[in-house]
């Protein structure tokens, strides 16, 4: 499909086939768009968590406010940030920079002592919500791309669902995905802004 027309047809899709689990195949295969999404510094501070089992998904039910289709879906994404990427991370991205056609020494000080750099909490997840925002997206053109429905979700209690999937403290549930196999005619679309409306 022409990628305009993909974008055209994406949905968020709340009324799923029930009883539909992504293999691990498709999974990698989701994964393996995800991996070209761009990130400040290259730093790619996301992880994609998949629940399937029931059990888990009644869990994560009770946390979104009982959104129905985290069950029916079958299948839910949970996009996690590294908040602390900058320090965790910073090794391997400098690594990786030198490593980069002509890095020089200085610029390689440089990108550490910005990598490193002290921040205020709120700062630090204002850049990880940005970066894997954009790799949520990445996940949805890729879930539509090849025949998936999904569901972008922030309406979750993010503490209790990080408390109840036992995340390090420095990773942060950005985004819920519901995915699965779509049961909605092509729906209508709620209206989008006019090109004039949204040029600022
Ligand atoms: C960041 C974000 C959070 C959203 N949260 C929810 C949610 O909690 N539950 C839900 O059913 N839909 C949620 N949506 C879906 C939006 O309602 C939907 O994207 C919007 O109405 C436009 O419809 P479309 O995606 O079909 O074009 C969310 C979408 C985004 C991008």
């Amino acid at each position: 499909m022409e990628f305009k027309d993909l974008v055209q047809a994406r949905r968020s899709v709340h009324n799923f086939e029930t009883g539909f689990k992504v293999d691990q195949n498709t999974w990698n295969e989701l994964l393996e768009y995800v991996r070209f999404t761009p990130s400040g510094y290259n730093a790619q501070p996301w992880s994609f968590k998949l629940i399937q089992s029931d059990s888990e998904l009644q869990k994560m039910y009770q946390l979104c406010y009982k959104q129905k289709h985290i069950l029916t879906a079958g299948n839910l994404v949970v996009v996690i940030g590294d908040v602390n990427f900058g320090e965790n991370e910073a090794e391997r991205i400098v690594k990786e920079w030198e490593a980069f056609r002509d890095f020089s020494p200085s610029q390689a000080e440089a990108l550490r002592a910005s990598l490193v750099k002290e921040r205020a909490d709120w700062k630090k997840r204002e850049m990880v919500i940005r970066n894997c925002s954009l790799a949520a997206m990445t996940f949805l053109y890729a879930a539509e791309d090849l025949g998936l429905a999904t569901c972008p979700m922030m309406g979750f209690r993010q503490l209790d669902l990080k408390r109840e999937l036992e995340l390090e403290e420095n990773e942060l549930p950005i985004l819920l995905i519901a995915l699965g196999k779509s049961e909605e005619a092509e729906a209508e679309r709620l209206p989008r802004k006019s090109i004039e409306d949204m040029s600022a």
